[in-house]
């Protein structure tokens, strides 16, 4: 069988490590990607078009704009199969039965009874996020965008741990983008020590990135501090900087630890932490990580979401 998987991220190694063998995947296909992904080549979606093909998986998020692109080099949508598709409008997967040879019954089932993504618009007629581009994560970009419009007044610099291709920092840098914003991230994945025991998908997948992929994909590239490395090696020199809105989504308990033991006591009153993954059932770490925490210095005043994979908002 001809089977091909769009994407070389998280979602498809999430794919690889839950539901489908890396070898029966006749190539990775992704726009930017070169070379060899999870021992298997990675092509471009040029190279698709007239090509023997059983089934397309669809691994990434930008489902529509993917769906557009398939359409335009004649991919048959039966052979599609998107995984994301719970967080598409319309319903798009046409042939389950297809998708449950490769993949197993139970996995399609999930796949065909996971909830359908709810949009409501934000109330502040200060709308930037919109359209499909929102579709991403919408609960958590949308609930990103109002907490913005809560930090006038509220001084400090902008910050992510854990940037991996810039998908949420380019948010940051576009809704406040009058602040510097300090990315933290080793661009070429976890440190291996603390990863073991984590899927070859999930490691493999996080190494796939890049600062000039990042800084490219920044409305303002220009307020970006690029503090490549280990992280928390990489915040030495920054002990008196204050922050206003900081994303921690480091994955694993020691690194998201060590985020909220620096981030925590230099945010400004009035300021948020989003912590990505708390809720997250196969990243049980970020939860500990703020369970040992509090156990240290009490309570924290946060509001879980119910994003794709569990947010938690910090209030300080
Ligand atoms: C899930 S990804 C981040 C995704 C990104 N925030 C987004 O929304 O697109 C996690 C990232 O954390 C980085 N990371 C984890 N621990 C780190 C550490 N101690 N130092 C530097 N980077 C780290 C990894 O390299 C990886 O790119």
């Amino acid at each position: 069988m001809e089977i091909y998987v769009y994407g070389t991220g998280c979602g498809a190694g999430e794919l690889i490590d839950t539901a489908l063998d890396a070898r029966r995947v006749t190539a990775f296909v992704d726009p930017a990607a070169k070379g060899s992904f999870l021992g298997r080549p990675v092509i471009a979606p040029q190279e698709l078009a007239g090509r023997p093909l059983d089934l397309l998986i669809v691994a990434g998020r930008q489902a529509e704009a993917i769906a557009r692109e398939l359409a335009e080099l004649g991919i048959d949508e039966n052979r599609v199969l998107y995984l994301k598709n719970h967080l598409i409008p319309a319903e798009r997967n046409r042939n389950y039965a297809l998708a449950e040879r490769v993949l197993g019954k139970a996995y399609v089932e999930r796949l065909r009874n996971s909830e359908r993504m709810i949009r409501a618009p934000l109330w502040t007629q200060q709308e930037r996020i919109a359209g499909p581009e929102a579709d991403n994560d919408y609960v958590r970009l949308k609930t990103l965008e109002a907490l913005c419009l809560r930090l006038d007044g509220v001084p400090g610099a902008v910050a992510e741990l854990g940037v991996y291709r810039g998908g949420f920092s380019r948010w940051l840098n576009l809704l406040l983008p009058e602040r510097t914003l300090l990315l933290f991230d080793t661009f070429e994945g976890f440190d291996p020590t603390e990863a073991q025991g984590q899927g070859d998908g999930f490691v493999e997948a996080h190494r796939n990135s890049s600062v000039e992929r990042v800084l490219a994909a920044l409305p303002h590239p220009e307020k970006a501090a690029v503090r490549q490395g280990l992280f928390p090696q990489t915040a030495q020199g920054l002990e008196n900087e204050r922050f206003a809105l900081v994303s921690l989504d480091a994955d694993l308990e020691e690194s998201t630890y060590a985020g909220l033991c620096f981030f925590l006591p230099r945010m400004s009153e009035g300021g948020y932490l989003l912590l990505h993954d708390y809720n997250h059932p196969r990243l049980p770490g970020v939860r500990r990580a703020v369970e040992r925490w509090e156990a240290e210095h009490g309570r924290l005043a946060a509001v879980p979401l119910c994003d794709v994979n569990g947010t938690l908002v910090i209030s300080v």
